[in-house]
């Protein structure tokens, strides 16, 4: 049993993930700035605790998150909790650009940052980028905050796996797939019980020799 704590729980991705792992046995920290009566009825299972108040872009709430997860023997941080925002060249609106950077860039290396002297040797950190944060994939244009933060998101994650390789943890950077949440207003091409169950394999299968890797949930590997 591997303890799994998810920043970003109470909806969509993050709550699939929390429902299928705690269905497996695993214990699970479901993190999020506000629980939801979904997380709520996952949290009355065995296994399954919620930690609330935890916004990503706030640094005083993150830096809690250590004394919150004490005693919790780290077997793998995954940080789900994400905003897409509209942004084309016409308006880029740089004050959507500088959010999406601080909640997609900036949260997850808050989090990281925070837990490191945590996360033990054999521990897993598992990052959900997206494949629009690729620059060699992009043939469609657009989406300048989203793109560049996930881009953002892809560079800190490379620096975690090489800076955290020596202490036996492993990082992945997970592309979820184009998945049917809140995210994308319904739309896309899995359902989020297909995409956690991928998200999870590509977990249970990564290790330090693949640390660093920027993987599609159906094990594709993508390109920076
Ligand atoms: N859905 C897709 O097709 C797709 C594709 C590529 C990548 N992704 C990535 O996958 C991840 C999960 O996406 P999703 O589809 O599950 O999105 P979602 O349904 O919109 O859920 C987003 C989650 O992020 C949390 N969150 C947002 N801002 C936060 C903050 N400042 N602090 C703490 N939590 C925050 C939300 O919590 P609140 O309820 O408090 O807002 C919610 O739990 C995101 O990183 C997203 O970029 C998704």
């Amino acid at each position: 049993m591997t303890t799994h704590i998810l920043v970003g729980a109470n909806r969509g991705i993050g709550l699939e993930l929390t429902r299928q792992l705690a269905e497996r046995g695993e214990q699970v920290v479901a993190v999020c700035r506000q629980s939801s009566a979904a997380l709520d009825a996952l949290a009355d299972k065995p296994g399954v605790s919620v930690v609330t108040g935890i916004d990503t872009t706030d640094d005083a709430a993150v830096a809690g998150l250590p004394a919150a997860l004490a005693g919790e023997t780290i077997g793998v941080l995954w940080v789900v909790a994400g905003v897409l925002r509209r942004s084309n060249l016409s308006q880029p609106d740089t004050a959507t650009c500088k959010q999406l950077f601080d909640v997609n860039a900036l949260g997850p290396l808050r989090v990281v940052s925070a837990l490191r002297e945590q996360l033990p040797q054999g521990a897993k950190v598992a990052l959900l980028t997206s494949r629009m944060g690729s620059v060699g994939d992009n043939t469609s244009g657009g989406s300048y905050a989203y793109r560049m933060s996930k881009a953002a998101l892809n560079a800190a994650g490379k620096s975690m796996a090489m800076d955290l390789k020596d202490a036996g943890v492993a990082v992945a950077l997970l592309h979820p797939g184009w998945v049917r949440t809140d995210m994308t207003g319904g739309n896309g091409l899995v359902d989020v019980d297909e995409s956690a169950a991928g998200l999870v394999a590509r977990v249970d299968e990564l290790t330090l020799e693949s640390t660093g890797g920027f993987w599609h949930m159906n094990g594709e590997r993508l390109v920076w």
